[in-house]
């Protein structure tokens, strides 16, 4: 079912309608008048639908920051099957199954190291077994604290062949916002406030609570095919476009090029709508890191009308506008600042979600074009989504890097080398491939099996080590104090 009424601008992709503008707060209806007028919960909503409020701050946060949306649903999302709460006879309440891990991984059992890390693609899981996103989902990394206490983040790849549609499971965090980067293959995500197409060079943000699922958007059943990408999840606050300071009012990510969707409900008839016993939809609730699933009666999507500010978005990152010096030097990485998480401080990110596009790239004969070395106290996740990094030969898209706070890095010996004998005599345009950074401020753990994968790049540190001393000539041309104490004795 389509939308037939929306205020603001509209953006039609994929053959579906998408609403426009960062963090406005949007209406949609399935059916004209489904909306209540002025008043968010009357007794008698329209065509008998149910009000539900959806906050994904606090009642009382300040007025810029509070976000929540009202949802008009056939049923109350309460009302979508019943848990059994397992006792034994001293009414003690139970587990009866073992914990289970959304990435696969125990968070406190994850570990630490200095060292600078590389993967190369993820691969996919065997073709013979049934994956879909939540089960293709790797924890590589995580930091600053535990989704308990409403902080942290956590970096995922994923790799699937299976549409949730066919394993009947759908999902929502209630530990914090994803972003979603796919890297190879789009995605069809149903959510409860209606569907995006997300391609490669798009991302998308599904913040805390939305119940969605992805789905292979090309359908494509081959065997050897497969969607991957990476998942950006932080745990405190939301996603917020970054201060633009003495940029001045325009450019790096337009608000006017977000785009959100317009409401949908997966089926019109009741018998569409309802699940039968058999049926086995499932709903997996990622909560405390753990996954709990669900039996559901209805399907999750039966929201005919919402408004507010509280709701997922794309952003197609071909659409961002680069700053970056053009006389001479180049500027630190966070110019390319798509969206930012506000940290414990201002100007220090819980983390950043920075893009290294296409652009021409203009600057004086004496600038080294690749990122100079360095060392960070934040934390650099990279991965690459198509093409080429202008600094390091050995990174391939759909791999990621890891440098960690004081781990140091910089162009390979190959990159330098090159870079050192250009003259930079012409603007040149950058265009064959497209990076990203998660940078977070934060120290962040790593999944003991990201450190065992077979695609680890166990050799990565080689790329640097032939960047020897043999360069410098300055003891040729000058003595050293060694030698003028020896040349002094000898007078
Ligand atoms: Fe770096």
């Amino acid at each position: 079912m389509t939308t037939c009424a929306t205020n603001g601008m509209l953006e039609t992709r994929d053959g579906l309608v998408y609403q426009t503008g960062f963090g406005n707060t949007f209406e949609s209806e399935c059916i004209p008048h489904a909306l209540p007028k002025g008043r968010n919960n009357p007794r008698k909503v329209p065509y008998n639908l149910y009000a539900e409020q959806l906050s994904g701050t606090a009642f009382t946060a300040p007025r810029a920051e509070n976000r929540r949306t009202w949802l008009y649903r056939i049923q109350p999302s309460v009302a979508n099957g019943t848990e059994h709460i397992p006792r034994h006879h001293h009414h003690k309440v139970t587990t009866t199954t073992p914990a289970v891990f959304f990435g696969g991984v125990d968070p406190e059992q994850t570990v630490v190291t200095p060292r600078p890390l590389r993967w190369k693609p993820k691969p996919p899981h065997p073709a013979n077994e049934e994956c879909d996103f939540i089960d293709g989902m790797s924890l590589m990394a995580t930091g600053g604290g535990s989704p308990l206490n409403k902080n942290g983040l956590s970096i995922y790849m994923y790799c699937f062949q299976t549409s949730m549609s066919e394993t009947k499971r759908h999902f929502y965090n209630a530990d914090g916002d994803f972003l979603i980067i796919p890297q190879q293959e789009a995605l069809l995500i149903h959510t409860e406030v209606g569907r995006m197409i997300v391609h490669p060079k798009d991302i998308c943000v599904i913040p805390r609570g939305f119940v969605f699922s992805i789905h292979r958007h090309n359908n494509d059943t081959s065997l050897e095919s497969f969607a991957r990408g990476y998942v950006l999840e932080v745990c405190k606050g939301h996603f917020t476009l970054p201060e633009l300071g003495p940029i001045g009012s325009n450019g790096l990510a337009n608000a006017r090029d977000f785009w959100y969707p317009t409401a949908w409900c997966s089926a019109t008839t009741p018998a569409d709508y309802t699940y039968n016993a058999d049926s086995k939809h499932t709903l997996m609730r990622k909560f405390g890191s753990q996954l709990f699933p669900k039996q559901l009666r209805h399907s999750p999507y039966n929201v005919v009308a919402f408004h507010g500010n509280y709701l997922p978005f794309m952003y197609n990152l071909d659409r961002f506008c680069a700053v970056n010096s053009v006389t001479y030097d180049h500027l630190d990485p966070s110019i390319y600042t798509v969206l930012t998480c506000v940290g414990s401080e201002p100007g220090t990110a819980l983390a950043d979600f920075v893009i290294f596009p296409p652009r021409v790239m203009a600057t004086d004969s004496n600038t080294l074009r690749p990122p100079w070395f360095h060392r960070n106290t934040m934390t650099e996740f990279m991965g690459l989504i198509a093409g080429q990094y202008d600094a390091k030969e050995g990174f391939q898209a759909g791999g990621a890097s890891l440098h960690s706070c004081m781990t140091p890095h910089g162009p390979d010996t190959m990159s330098y080398d090159k870079a050192v004998l250009d003259h930079c005599a012409m603007p040149v345009k950058f265009e064959e491939g497209l990076a990203f950074m998660f940078e977070t401020s934060l120290i962040m753990t790593l999944s003991p099996v990201a450190l065992k994968a077979s695609y680890l790049d166990v050799d990565y540190e080689q790329c640097w080590q032939d960047l020897n001393a043999d360069l410098f000539i300055g003891w040729d041309k000058f003595p050293t104090p060694k030698e003028e104490e020896q040349e002094n004795e000898e007078e």
